[in-house]
């Protein structure tokens, strides 16, 4: 089997590749492509390489991921790539039998639910980020052979992450002030890429959403993270509503996972296991 890999420079599609490497496929099934190899704005450039590589999978995980930008300076990009460039990969692959594994995220939710998002919950983007995956959905969704996988607060890929900052400020700070009114679930790379292999050599298309076990506060994550790396800098929780930013974020990004279940897939390991394997990782660097 081949397997194509957009967006693979950054947190997630570089785990996938590395991933499908220790599972043994070969080289030359793999084509991991950043941006520079194939921008996914461009139709042209997506239909070539499905056109000469002719995967049998596409984890599509190309995206511009920054939330704060794409509420205004660079709202046009956010569509372009996340919207745009999912709508060149699903034309471009709409008359063949590749299946496609698209990366969306806890963010098409406006987090005002007090229950568990489940997969068919209403949708209703709080931000222009949100917008675009959703849309994006919107599109995937026409597909047959597709794989709708929401996920949230993924760490531990190549590249920046939410816990690698936290552990970067205490170096130079006693204190921290973090969201505590932020509840969802953190998401370990590698749990979650090999669980996408494990998707997408099934056949069991449709929507999913897919994290670590069990739930937490961003505060509280920070709190575990700095537990496990013996880091003495305090942190103090504050809300989000005090925060000065132009983009609004879900409070509640719990997801059900009763779709992994229904169709027999096993559930990720609880987070506190992840952030653990995590922080080990990072102590040894
Ligand atoms: N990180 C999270 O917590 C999270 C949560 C939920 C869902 N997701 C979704 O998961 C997927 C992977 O996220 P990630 O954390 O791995 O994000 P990431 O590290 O920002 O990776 C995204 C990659 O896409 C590339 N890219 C941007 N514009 C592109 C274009 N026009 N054509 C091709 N590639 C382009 C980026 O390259 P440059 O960096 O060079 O621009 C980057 O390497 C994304 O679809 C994201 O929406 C992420």
């Amino acid at each position: 089997m081949k397997f194509l890999i957009t967006g693979a420079a950054g947190q997630l599609g570089n785990q996938i590749n590395q991933e499908l490497r220790l599972i043994g496929v070969d080289d030359h099934d793999i084509l991991a492509a950043d941006k520079k190899a194939l921008d996914v704005r461009y139709y042209d450039q997506v239909k070539k390489v499905v056109d000469v590589f002719q995967p049998d999978v596409i984890f599509h995980c190309a995206a511009f991921t920054d939330v704060e930008a794409s509420e205004k300076i660079k709202r046009d990009l956010a569509y372009e790539v996340n919207l745009g460039g999912t709508k060149n990969i699903v034309n471009a692959i709409k008359d063949t039998n590749i299946k496609l594994v698209f990366i969306s995220t806890d963010y098409v939710f406006d987090g005002k639910s007090q229950d568990l998002y489940e997969i068919d919950s209403h949708k209703n983007p709080l931000n222009v980020y949100g917008l675009t995956k959703s849309l994006a959905e919107d599109i995937v969704l026409e597909y047959k052979r597709s794989f709708i996988v929401r996920t949230a607060w993924i760490f531990g890929g190549s590249g920046h992450n939410f816990i690698e900052k936290m552990v970067e400020l205490s170096k130079d700070h006693n204190k921290v002030y973090v969201v505590c009114d932020q509840i969802g679930s953190p998401t370990y790379a590698p749990h979650l890429a090999s669980m996408l292999i494990k998707l997408a050599l099934s056949d069991k298309y449709g929507i999913y959403h897919i994290t670590n076990e069990g739930f937490i506060s961003r505060s509280d994550l920070v709190r575990l993270a700095y537990k496990y790396l013996n880091i003495d800098t305090k942190v103090s929780d504050i809300l989000t509503s005090s925060l000065q930013s132009s983009a609004s974020r879900p409070l509640n990004a719990c997801l059900s996972k009763q779709s992994l279940l229904d169709n027999n897939f096993e559930l990720l390991a609880h987070y506190e296991q992840a952030v653990e394997e995590y922080c080990k990782k990072l102590k040894r660097r």
